[in-house]
């Protein structure tokens, strides 16, 4: 069964480690993080963004995928399927196909209507008892072909938010989505400091999880960062396998050639990948 994001989070941030958010694009990848989470006995998330679901055959697809593979796979670890980046169209979507967790983008918008979707939803994900991540400051980088440009968020915004009533909060501290650049100047403690001086004990997420040093990450653990996202680091993972494979020839003439060959090391290297996320977060036996 599907579970909201709520009580894995609390006790991630209660315990001081975080959950990791690990984005799905087809059935193996679904099926890499499912069962790395369970062999390490690890809560997890599993992030849906509107381009993936597009392209899985929609919202109610990916819900019927993942509930097949956690029986069928006796998933008994905290599974939270969660819509990543959503527009306020996308979150209501996802909420209707069965989703346990949305998350809505609002950073790129006005604070007022920010805070006016924010709203809207938050009444609408309490009343069927799932959890709401909300924006504020936007996430640099590109994902699904919008652009940030990795601002430090208001911490008087990300106050006004986070009373709306949504479970955790994204707020831009300098992280960026995929590779960072070499010039990059590291996440601003001091703002996510400032953040959580403002919004108590709220847990917090951090976007970009892939290229993020082991050490800055125990720091954002350390001030309430009880989320982290990775994305890039499986597709990076899944292109290199699946590369060496092709480049080996191995069953690639005779008869034709199995897909299920093919994907085979991109599978392995996902969940080489999630296992190492999983233990730099601190997940690992906390199911
Ligand atoms: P990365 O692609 O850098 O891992 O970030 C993922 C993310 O934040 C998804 O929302």
């Amino acid at each position: 069964m599907l579970v909201s994001a709520k009580e894995m989070l609390k006790k991630a941030y209660d315990g001081k480690y975080s959950v990791g958010q690990f984005n799905i694009n087809n059935l193996e990848w679904t099926k890499a993080i499912l069962q790395t989470a369970q062999e390490l006995n690890s809560p997890v998330i599993l992030g849906v963004s509107e381009g993936a679901g597009k392209y899985m055959g929609g919202y109610k697809t990916i819900v019927g995928m993942t509930n097949g593979m956690i029986e069928y796979y006796k998933i008994t670890v905290p599974v939270c399927l969660h819509l990543d980046h959503g527009s306020y169209q996308g979150a209501l979507d996802c909420i209707d196909a069965g989703f346990s967790s949305v998350m809505y983008d609002g950073s790129h918008e006005p604070i007022e209507q920010n805070i006016a979707n924010t709203k809207k939803l938050a009444e609408l994900c309490a009343e069927k008892g799932i959890s709401l991540e909300a924006e504020v400051g936007s996430i640099g980088g590109e994902e699904d072909g919008v652009v940030g440009t990795g601002e430090h968020a208001d911490p008087d915004e990300c106050k006004l938010i986070a009373d709306l009533g949504i479970t955790m909060l994204a707020a831009g501290i300098g992280n960026i989505h995929g590779a960072y650049p070499a010039d990059w100047r590291g996440l601003s403690f001091d703002t996510l400091a400032k953040i959580k001086g403002k919004i108590g004990d709220m847990p917090l997420v951090l976007h970009g999880g892939t290229g993020i040093p082991e050490k800055m990450i125990a720091e954002a653990i350390s001030l309430g960062v009880a989320k982290i996202n990775v994305n890039t680091e499986c597709q990076w993972a899944f292109q290199k396998a699946t590369r060496a494979y092709i480049e080996s020839g191995k069953d690639l003439q005779g008869k034709g050639f199995d897909p299920r060959k093919l994907l085979a090391p991109g599978f392995e290297a996902i969940k080489a990948s999630v296992k190492e996320k999983m233990e730099l977060f601190g997940s690992v036996n906390k199911a």
